[in-house]
């Protein structure tokens, strides 16, 4: 059993602050590429927005924040691109995660670790470690995540733990081997950037999200663009499958 109701098997609360939001943070290099700066200069100031993005979900009672920071395949990117992230997201972890312990954050990490060096799976692992009890915001890192790898990995888990039950496995045995089964499914999914697409995050948490797609660049989403974000969510109409005349008899 998860520990969160499955938006499949039955219908969320739904709250006027979303609990949880997704984010792919989009736009950097060409942020960059505006100023006549090089690519890396955007993903520097990218790290600015996520402090400032942290902030504003605490301001207001998000409970999960979930960044895209690097997918599977942003290893097609060019190598000095590839271990100039690698290095940023090493450096973040090592200023910030004692200012995230000292805000109740809980830090956590998904993605592929086998990948990355041992240097930097020390730090993931000791920034899990050390806010693993925290009770603010959970803020999750997706780092050479895909949706693919994750269900992948899921099936085979599931298939693992049940191997007698080929054949009838349902959500219940499923979810519980995905990587964000300790998060309920994003309210809202932000992508900034300006591409209407998913690029393979969470393909199965996505399922009744929903979607805000905004032309701002991710260096750029300042205060005001996450408030227009939070306004557009709140004018939805979240259905699961009803019609509008069911949910005005609720
Ligand atoms: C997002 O910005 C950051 C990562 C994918 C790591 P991009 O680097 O994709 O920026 P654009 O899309 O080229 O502008
Ligand atoms: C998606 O951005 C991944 C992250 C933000 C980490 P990309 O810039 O890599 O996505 P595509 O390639 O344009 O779909
Ligand atoms: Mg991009």
């Amino acid at each position: 059993m998860g520990l969160f109701s499955s938006s499949t098997n039955s219908i969320p609360e739904v709250l006027q602050v979303p609990r949880h939001i997704a984010v792919i943070m989009d736009g950097n290099g060409r942020w960059a590429k505006k100023r006549f700066l090089p690519r890396i200069a955007g993903h520097k100031v990218g790290v600015e927005t996520v402090r400032t993005m942290i902030k504003h979900c605490v301001d207001i009672g998000v409970e999960y924040l979930t960044l895209f920071a690097f997918s599977s395949e942003n290893w097609r990117r060019p190598p000095e691109e590839v271990s100039f992230l690698m290095g940023l997201f090493m450096e973040a972890l090592k200023k910030e995660v004692t200012k995230l312990h000292k805000n109740n954050v809980r830090f956590m990490m998904i993605g592929d670790r086998t990948r990355f060096n041992d240097a930097l799976c020390a730090e993931i692992l000791a920034a899990e470690h050390l806010t693993a009890k925290n009770s603010g915001l959970t803020l999750t890192i997706a780092a050479n995540y895909g949706g693919r790898w994750d269900l992948l990995q899921a099936v085979n888990a599931m298939q693992k733990a049940n191997p007698n039950l080929i054949g009838c496995y349902t959500e219940e045995h499923l979810t519980p081997h995905l990587s964000m089964y300790f998060a309920p499914e994003p309210d809202l999914f932000i992508r900034t950037g300006g591409e209407k697409r998913i690029s393979n995050f969470l393909l199965w948490q996505l399922a009744y999200s929903e979607l805000y797609f905004t032309d701002t660049l991710w260096p750029d989403f300042d205060d005001d663009a996450f408030k227009l974000a939070i306004q557009s969510y709140q004018q939805r109409e979240r259905r699961f499958g009803r019609t509008s005349e069911q949910l005005a008899n609720t």
